[in-house]
């Protein structure tokens, strides 16, 4: 989906981006944008909204509706379009390569800039909206919770918790936001969900984790979703990614979900590695977390 929008890019003209970024103003007050208010948005005359409607429909990067009005909205590939375009501008990407991964809310490529760079494309809200979207014709204007505003409030947090603890965890590097896009370094390594370590490696490991969860907890957040898939392992260490459901420390539910973290990161290494791995304390895990203690996951397990 993106490596069209990726390959449009190169056809679009300064127009359709006035055109689509006038759709993306105008889809803060409803989702579908009535025809007549387009060249206004846009700054278009009537003649090149026309002309400019067809072009981006042709290309998907918008849709169109006839019941009561006509109408029109961004898809996800006309908002891809947009931070795509805001980032060339500013010359952070030079351009988009291979996909890196597709998450479960998320589609990550491979960028080309001065150096190997991510771009994460938010998708949160997008699964639901369409769900709900089927069962009727048109969403009536006052529940349009858009896709476009849940993302774009996912990638904003994930890039102000990025920012506000890189370099002292080990993140990936934040370099520029738009919308629901992000880019950020793009780590080299495997997924520890895909990794197999020696015997001798898999203690080492999970202090190298839990020395991230400290570090976070000691910069003000829990990650909330730590799991085998949000951990890339390399061999010069761990970086943990995937941040944008982090609470700040001072959350009322802060403490349930480190322990929860706690409780899925040494899951896994008790389940894949059993004879590692035994029963572990869990709450004095989570007690030396928080307290800034945390040294050894030795001295918590059987
Ligand atoms: N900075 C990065 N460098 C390299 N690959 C990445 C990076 N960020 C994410 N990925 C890849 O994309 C996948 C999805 O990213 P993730 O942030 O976990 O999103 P989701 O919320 O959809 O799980 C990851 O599992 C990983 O393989
Ligand atoms: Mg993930």
């Amino acid at each position: 989906m993106v490596e069209n929008v990726a390959s449009e890019m190169a056809d679009l003209e300064d127009e359709d981006f006035y055109l689509l970024s006038g759709l993306e103003q105008g889809m803060r007050f409803s989702e579908w944008v009535a025809r007549p208010k387009l060249p206004e948005y846009a700054r278009l005359t009537d003649e090149e909204v026309d002309y400019r409607l067809d072009r981006c429909e042709r290309r998907d990067l918008i849709e169109r509706k006839t019941i009561q009005y006509e109408g029109f909205r961004l898809t996800f590939e006309g908002y891809d379009a947009l931070a795509l375009h805001t980032f060339a501008e500013r010359e952070t990407i030079e351009g988009v390569g291979a996909p890196l991964g597709v998450g479960k809310e998320s589609d990550v490529y491979e960028v080309r800039s001065y150096k190997p760079l991510a771009l994460k494309f938010h998708r949160e809200g997008y699964t639901e909206f369409r769900e709900v979207n089927k069962e009727r014709e048109y969403t009536a204007d006052h529940e349009h919770v858009s896709w476009m505003y849940t993302a774009r409030k996912a990638a904003e947090r994930e890039y102000e918790t990025l920012e506000a603890l890189y370099p002292t965890v080990s993140v990936p590097q934040p370099i520029d936001h738009s919308r629901h896009a992000i880019i950020m370094e793009r780590i080299d390594g495997v997924e520890l969900a895909r990794s197999k370590l020696e015997d001798e490696q898999v203690v080492p490991v999970i202090d190298l984790i839990f020395e991230e969860m400290t570090a976070a907890y000691r910069e003000g957040y829990v990650h909330a979703d730590m799991s085998e898939y949000n951990i890339f392992i390399a061999e010069d260490g761990v970086t943990v990614f995937d941040w944008p459901q982090a609470v700040p420390t001072d959350h009322e539910n802060a403490r349930e979900l480190l322990r929860r973290d706690v409780e899925n990161t040494l899951g896994y290494f008790q389940r894949k590695y059993p004879t590692q791995v035994g029963e572990a304390d869990i709450d004095g895990v989570v007690e030396a977390v928080v307290s800034d203690e945390f040294a050894r996951i030795d001295e918590f397990l059987d």
